[in-house]
C-alpha cells in the first residue's frame, strides 16, 4: 500500500558541500524532509515532503518525557554506472517495524515505506555525493507525540525521514579504532530494548562512551547486562573476531542489535567458505585469544561504520594490540566486497541493491 505523498519544494536550495572529502558524518542535511502523522482514528496520514526545517513539538510530547523513539540508519549510493541505489532497504523497514512493536509505536506498511524512501532519495538525488567512500545517509525515525503526561502506549506518532551526505563515520576513516571493554555501565538487558533500534539504548550508552573518549578510545565494547561476561556490541556497530581461523560474532540473544551489515558480512563470509560462529563469546575467551595471539583480527560492522577495523582493545586496565594495529586482510576483503557491491563496482550476486533512479 502506497501512501499519497504531497511534495512542497524549497524555494531556497542550499549549496551542496564543496569538498566531499570533508563531509564527516551527519553534519550536513539536504533540502527536504519527509513527514507523516499517525493517530488511532486515522492511522498514518498527511504524508508530505517539505523543506528541511525544525519540528514544532508539544512540550508534553511522549518522546520528550518517556523516550518513545525509534530510528533506522541506511544509505543511498551513487553507483559506477550512474544509478542511485539503496542497500537492502526492506531489512531496515522490517527492523523499524520490529522496533515499533517493542516500543508500542505504530507500524508502517512495508511497501509504502519503501516508496517513501525512494521518493525522498529521488528528490534529493543531487545530494548523493560522488567521491569514493561517501554516500547519502538516510535517517528514518518515529516518535510518540501524545500531548499529555500519562504513561501509556502511543496514540499519536510522527514519522520523519532526513538525509545527510556523509563520508566515514570515524575520524580515523579506515585506520584501526581503539576500543575499551566496559565493565560498569551496561547498554541493554534481555527482555529490554537492546534488539530494537531506539534512542534510549544510545542515551544509556553516552556516559561510558564519553569516559572512553576522555581516555583516548574511540568507543566502548559492551558486555551483557546480567553477568557482565559476554561480549555484545560496540557503541555504533556490531562486532566480529577472527579467532584461530574462525569468525566469531555475538549471537542475537535479544540484547544485541540485529545489524544489516552484520547479517551481510555473515552471509558473505559463509559464501566464501569461512566458518562463522554466532554464539556467546565471553570476555575471558576473547582476552585469552588477544593475549596468546590467536585473535587474528577484530572489526565492527554497521551502516554508518561500514566495516571498521579494531586495532586495540583495553580491558581491566590492560591493553591488547590486535593485528599489529593494522587493518587485517579479511577485514579489508569484507570492506572491499561490501562497498564494491554498494558502489556498483562488483556484480551484486546477492541482489542486495535496490534501484531508486538514474543519478
Ligand atoms: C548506523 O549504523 O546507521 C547507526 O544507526 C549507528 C549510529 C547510531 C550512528
Amino acid at each position: 500500500m502506497k501512501y499519497e505523498i504531497s511534495i512542497t519544494k524549497t524555494t531556497e536550495p542550499k549549496a551542496k558541500p564543496a569538498d566531499e572529502s570533508k563531509l564527516g558524518f551527519g553534519k550536513v542535511f539536504t533540502d527536504h524532509m519527509f513527514l507523516m502523522e499517525y493517530n488511532t482514528e486515522k492511522g498514518w496520514h498527511d504524508a508530505r515532503i517539505v523543506p528541511f526545517d525544525y519540528l514544532p513539538i508539544h512540550p508534553a510530547s511522549t518522546v520528550l518525557h518517556y523516550g518513545a523513539e525509534i530510528f533506522e540508519g541506511m544509505k543511498a549510493y551513487r553507483t559506477q554506472n550512474g544509478d542511485i541505489s539503496l542497500f537492502r532497504p526492506m531489512e531496515n523497514i522490517r527492523r523499524l517495524n520490529n522496533s515499533a512493536d517493542r516500543l508500542c509505536l505504530p507500524k508502517i506498511d512495508e511497501e509504502g515505506c519503501l516508496d517513501i524512501l525512494k521518493t525522498i532519495v529521488a528528490l534529493e538525488k543531487d545530494w548523493v555525493p560522488h567521491e569514493e567512500g561517501t554516500s547519502l545517509y538516510i535517517r528514518p525515525f518515529m516518535f510518540g507525540n501524545d500531548p499529555h503526561l500519562g504513561v501509556h502506549a502511543v496514540h499519536n506518532a510522527t514519522f520523519v525521514v532526513i538525509c545527510s551526505p556523509v563520508g566515514a563515520y570515524y575520524p580515523e576513516g579506515l585506520a584501526p579504532t581503539k576500543i575499551a571493554i566496559e565493565s560498569e555501565d551496561v547498554r541493554a538487558v534481555r527482555g529490554g530494548t537492546g534488539y530494537a533500534k531506539c534512542g534510549g539504548n544510545y542515551a544509556a550508552s553516552l556516559r561510558a562512551g564519553q569516559k572512553a573518549e576522555d581516555r583516548g578510545y574511540t568507543q566502548v565494547l559492551w558486555l551483557d547486562g546480567v553477568e557482565r561476561k559476554y561480549i555484545e556490541e560496540v557503541g555504533s556497530m556490531n562486532v566480529m573476531f577472527k579467532i584461530n581461523g574462525t569468525i566469531v560474532t555475538p549471537a542475537l540473544t535479544g540484547s544485541v542489535l540485529p545489524g544489516i551489515t552484520r547479517k551481510s558480512c555473515v552471509e558473505m563470509l559463509r559464501s566464501w567458505g569461512y566458518p562463522v560462529e554466532e554464539r556467546l563469546l565471553s570476555v575471558d575467551e576473547l582476552i585469552a585469544a588477544a593475549a596468546d595471539g590467536t585473535l587474528e583480527e577484530a572489526w565492527g560492522t554497521g551502516t554508518a561504520a561500514v566495516v571498521s577495523p579494531i586495532g586495540h582493545l583495553s580491558y581491566d586496565n590492560k591493553e591488547y594490540t590486535v593485528s599489529d594495529d593494522k587493518i587485517g586482510s579479511l577485514t579489508q576483503k569484507l570492506y572491499d566486497a561490501l562497498t564494491g557491491i554498494q558502489w556498483g563496482k562488483v556484480e551484486d550476486t546477492y541482489h542486495w541493491c535496490e534501484f531508486v533512479c538514474k543519478g
